[in-house]
């Protein structure tokens, strides 16, 4: 990897930024990839990634030369012009089904696509994120139960397939970004980050649109999603929503790199818990998140419970996520 040594980060226009990774505009029409601390294993996957989707059909920026930058690792790659469908459908609410359902088509088309050789399956990149300290004991039991029950797969799975990470450009091409998650899977695998991301994403830096829209709106969107996807290709639903239970538990990792303020917490693990009672629900079986019982002392006990003792939580409770399960490699370093 190249040290651009020389270059100074505060000098340079800041294109974007996501919970992974800032994005800077570079010399000759380039954009530099600059991981958070903690993504620099991402680097690698996206490398494969990218040419891998171009050469299958699916519009990403064409991808340059690996470099870092004061000590964190980066890639530079085409510098998209466009504005991503977050953004977009933030300003103009009335377009959130055509891009939702525009979304939908290009992910089927992506999943179609055998994953190519040298990326991890979607199961291994479960191991990596199931011993984090964010994710409570009772979670990582469940999510650990339900991969056990699934069944691996070899497609092209982007694993964070989101508007915020497809790129609009003035001439209609939607170019699909932000690769680094990729591995191999099912299908549903697939969708089920999605409809996750749906449901539980929220904008790092919203506006005050986007503050609304997303709660008012989410149920639309992730119809015309899935609407999209069926058209091109269609999925075991209940398969897809037993990924869901997956997804959501590990939907509380996401946001490591910017933590959230403690209180925050039971308020994120309340909404994936609801999440993946639903997803139970929907998968045809029996919720059994509700009558599984924490471990004694453990946060979750009076995360779902109600009133005062929710309150007195919500105050702040440093042995709520201290590392039982055991550390990430990430969280580690
Ligand atoms: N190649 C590019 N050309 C121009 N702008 C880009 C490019 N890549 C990313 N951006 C801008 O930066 C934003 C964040 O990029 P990206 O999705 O790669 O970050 P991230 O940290 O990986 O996101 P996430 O929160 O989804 O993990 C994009 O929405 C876009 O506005
Ligand atoms: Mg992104």
């Amino acid at each position: 990897m190249t040290e651009g040594a020389n270059v100074d980060l505060a000098s340079l226009e800041k294109l974007g930024e996501g919970y992974e990774a800032e994005i800077f505009a570079w010399e000759d029409g380039q954009a530099l990839r600059l991981f958070r601390e903690g993504y620099e294993g991402n680097v690698e996957p996206e490398r494969v990634a990218i040419p891998a989707a171009l050469a299958g059909g699916i519009p990403a920026p064409r991808i340059g030369e690996a470099l870092s930058l004061g000590g964190r690792a980066g890639t530079l790659m085409e510098r998209i012009h466009g504005e991503n469908l977050l953004d977009l459908v933030g300003r103009k609410p009335w377009l959130l089904a055509r891009e939702s359902w525009e979304t939908g088509r290009i992910h089927a088309k992506l999943n179609a696509l055998p994953a190519p050789e040298g990326i991890a399956t979607v199961h291994e990149r479960s191991q990596e994120w199931i011993g984090s300290v964010e994710v409570p004991p009772h979670l990582a039991a469940l999510a650990r139960e339900t991969l056990e029950g699934l069944e691996g797969g070899d497609r092209f799975c982007h694993c964070d397939f989101h508007a915020g990470n497809i790129l609009l450009e003035r001439g209609g091409r939607r170019v699909v970004i932000d690769w680094g998650s990729c591995a191999a899977g099912p299908p549903e695998a697939d969708a089920a980050r999605t409809v996750t991301h749906l449901r539980l994403g929220e904008p790092l830096d919203p506006s005050p649109a986007m503050r609304v829209l997303p709660r008012l709106f989410r149920p639309l969107a992730a119809f015309a999603y899935l609407r999209g996807y069926r058209q091109v290709a269609p999925f075991d639903t209940a398969l897809m929503w037993r990924w869901v239970v997956v997804r959501a538990i590990e939907y509380l990792v996401t946001v490591r790199a910017i933590r959230p303020s403690e209180a925050d917490i039971p308020r994120r693990v309340a909404a994936v818990e609801g999440l993946v009672t639903l997803a139970q629900k929907r998968a045809g079986g029996e919720p059994r998140l509700s009558r599984r019982q924490p471990p004694a002392g453990s946060c979750c006990s009076q995360v779902r419970s109600h009133g005062r003792q929710r309150r007195a939580h919500q105050g702040g409770c440093r042995r709520t996520f201290e590392p039982t399960v055991g550390l990430s490699p990430v969280d580690r370093a």
